[in-house]
Formats: structure tokens, sequence, C-alpha cells
């Protein structure tokens, strides 16, 4: 395996993060938690981590806004934060991306580290330099690329995450074996949910994704292979967000769209109706997925339009070649995408567990 210097696998998290800080100088430092974080994992590092302000925000997608960015950003003026600061997001995904963000554009950025708690942000958004909010209910609309100086992986966090954040979690990992590694996902098939080994399934995942962004660090091309079943993952998230009663998490949403996208890999590429029935499989069987309203659909088409990947009006997804291989650029329309849907809410409404 060929991990990233920036990347520390922590045995123990708390002497990791005291060598980091006794060789690294800073003038001051802020912690990002939110409500969650800041009880049960915060703890956990506090003491390892020099005098520093504590930043505490609201948990949850629906934060990760321009008010909750004015909120950090007026903690580090009002503390006189400069540009010799440090920046410490403790946190998943929302965390890591919004404290990032702030970093990256206060004082045009200052140095930040992350300390992701959950799988998915193990596994994602911690690696490869993303960084942004959320704007008018487009995922990520406002953002920056800028890697953390270190991202210090634990997998004793995932003792902190509930059984659905762990699922959700998951979704990427599951993405990952698909677009790269046929072999990963044989393994995977194979064994049950409760048996799955997180810590070398994180080490995998990061390998993984290490490569194809350094490869392609700005998306350009390559990278786009990353969003798999995320272009109709994410207008469905989306769609659900300021739903309550509906609302998903960002795997199981994922989960949809990796469906979605494997029917539509049917049509586009070559993938091949076996391979689509073991991935619609294993996603029903892994994620509870219910099917999409009908009077949904539209709407959630029309969120596909505002995917980073798109060209122009073209809606541009990757999709996969076989298991193992993903394409990118591969424009799908209006129709493909309903079909696609359609497809999934007759195997959700067909599968029982
Ligand atoms: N989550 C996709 C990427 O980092 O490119």
């Amino acid at each position: 395996m060929n991990l990233p210097n920036n990347i520390v696998f922590c045995q123990n998290i708390s002497l990791d993060l005291r060598t980091f800080f006794a060789e690294h100088q800073c003038s001051k430092i802020a912690v990002l938690v939110d409500n969650n974080t800041k009880s049960l994992c915060y703890p956990l590092v506090q003491s390892a981590i020099p005098e520093h302000v504590l930043i505490e925000i609201n948990s949850g997608e629906e934060q990760k806004n321009l008010n909750t960015c004015q909120q950090i950003w007026n903690e580090l003026t009002v503390n006189a934060f400069d540009r010799k600061s440090l920046f410490v997001n403790i946190g998943g995904g929302v965390i890591g991306d919004m404290g990032g963000f702030c970093a990256a554009t206060y004082k045009r950025g200052i140095d930040f580290i992350n300390i992701p708690t959950t799988l998915l942000a193990q596994v994602d958004a911690s690696i490869g330099g993303k960084l942004g909010i959320d704007f008018q209910n487009f995922k990520n609309h406002l953002g920056v690329f800028q890697n953390p100086l270190k991202v210090f992986l634990d997998s004793s966090f995932f003792s902190t995450l509930d059984a659905a954040e762990l699922r959700s979690g998951y979704a990427e990992i599951i993405k990952h074996c698909l677009i790269q590694d046929e072999e990963k996902f044989n393994e995977i098939e194979q064994i049950s949910y409760d048996k799955l080994d997180f810590s070398e399934l994180t080490k995998h995942s990061v390998d993984l994704k290490n490569k194809v962004v350094l490869e392609d660090p700005t998306e350009k091309g390559l990278r786009k292979i990353l969003n798999f079943g995320h272009t109709i993952g994410h207008a469905i998230e989306s769609f659900y967000l300021d739903k309550p009663a509906k609302k998903l998490l960002h795997g199981e949403a994922v989960g949809i769209g990796m469906i979605c996208e494997s029917f539509l890999s049917t049509k586009k590429l070559e993938l091949e109706e076996l391979s689509l029935d073991r991935i619609t499989d294993y996603l029903l069987k892994i994620y509870n997925c219910n099917p999409i309203p009908e009077t949904d659909i539209e709407e959630i088409i029309q969120l596909t339009r505002q995917d980073k990947k798109n060209e122009g009006d073209k809606i541009k997804s990757s999709l996969l070649n076989h298991i193992g291989n993903c394409g990118f650029n591969i424009e799908i329309d209006h129709q493909d995408i309903t079909a696609s849907i359609e497809y999934f809410n007759h195997k959700s409404n067909h599968y029982t567990k």
C-alpha cells in the first residue's frame, strides 16, 4: 500500500497528536466540533491538543451553510487568529468539509488538520482536499480544493457511531470496490455485514481513493469516477434534505444512486445484466431503500442539473464498464434518469429481506 504521508493510521491517537503538536509550531489553535462529537469524540483527544479555542456548532448536513461559516469565521476573528494559526476538525464529513473550507478561506488560508470520526469521513470526505458547503439546497455548491496538513484516522471512533451511520459510510467502501477493485467486491459480497473488518476496509479505501486523487487532484478527468452513484444519489439526498420524515443519510442516498447508475451502465456501457443483478441485490440487502414516489422524480431530475460534473446543459455521469472499472463523462438525459429510478423502484418493491 502506498499511503500519502499526510495520513496517519493511529494505534493510539493521543500519542500521534502529541507527537504532531511537539513538532508543529503554530500561534493559536481552534478546534471545531459539533454537539455530538463534543460529547463523544473530543474527550478522547482533548488532553493531547495544546491550549485551544473550542468552536461548537450544531450537528447535521443542514448546518453546512454560509450562516455556520460566519459563526466560525467570527470566532476566529474575535479571538484574533492570525495566519500562523491551526484549525482542527473533529467530526464527520460536514465538520471536515466546512471546517476545512473556513480554514482555507480565513485570511486567505490557515493550516488545518482532520480528525474524522465517522466511517464516511475516514474513507471519503477527509481524503483528497475537497472542501465546501451546501448552497440553496445544492450539495457542496461552494468550495475549494485544499489538503489538510494531516489526517488522523482511528477506527476506535467507529464505536461512537450508531448503526445507520456506520452503514452509511460503508456505501463509499462499496463504491470504491465497484469502480476499481473487482476482487474486493467479490470478497465483501461473500461476507456477512456484521463480520466486515472496517479498519482493514478503511485502509483499502483510502489507498484506492488516494491513487485516483494523486493522478487527478482537481477532478479534470479520472477523479470523476469517485462520483459513481452520486449524480442521482446527491440529487436524491438534496431533495429529501429539508423533509425530515423522509431524510436519507448520505450513504443511503448513494446506495440508491449506485443502483440507478448501475442500471444506466448496462444501457450506456458494457455492464452485464448479471453484474447489475449482483450489485442491486447486494445494495438492497445492505440498505433499507424505500421506493421513490413518482411525484418526486421530476424535481430530483432537476437537481441533477446542478451536478458539478455536468458540461453546459449536458448531464455527465460516471458509469461502470464492468465491476471494478468505471468510465466518466457519459451523457445521460431526463428519460435515462426516470428509467433508472423506475428500475430501482421496481427492484426495491419486490425485494424481501
Ligand atoms: N468524494 C469524491 C471525491 O472526493 O472526489
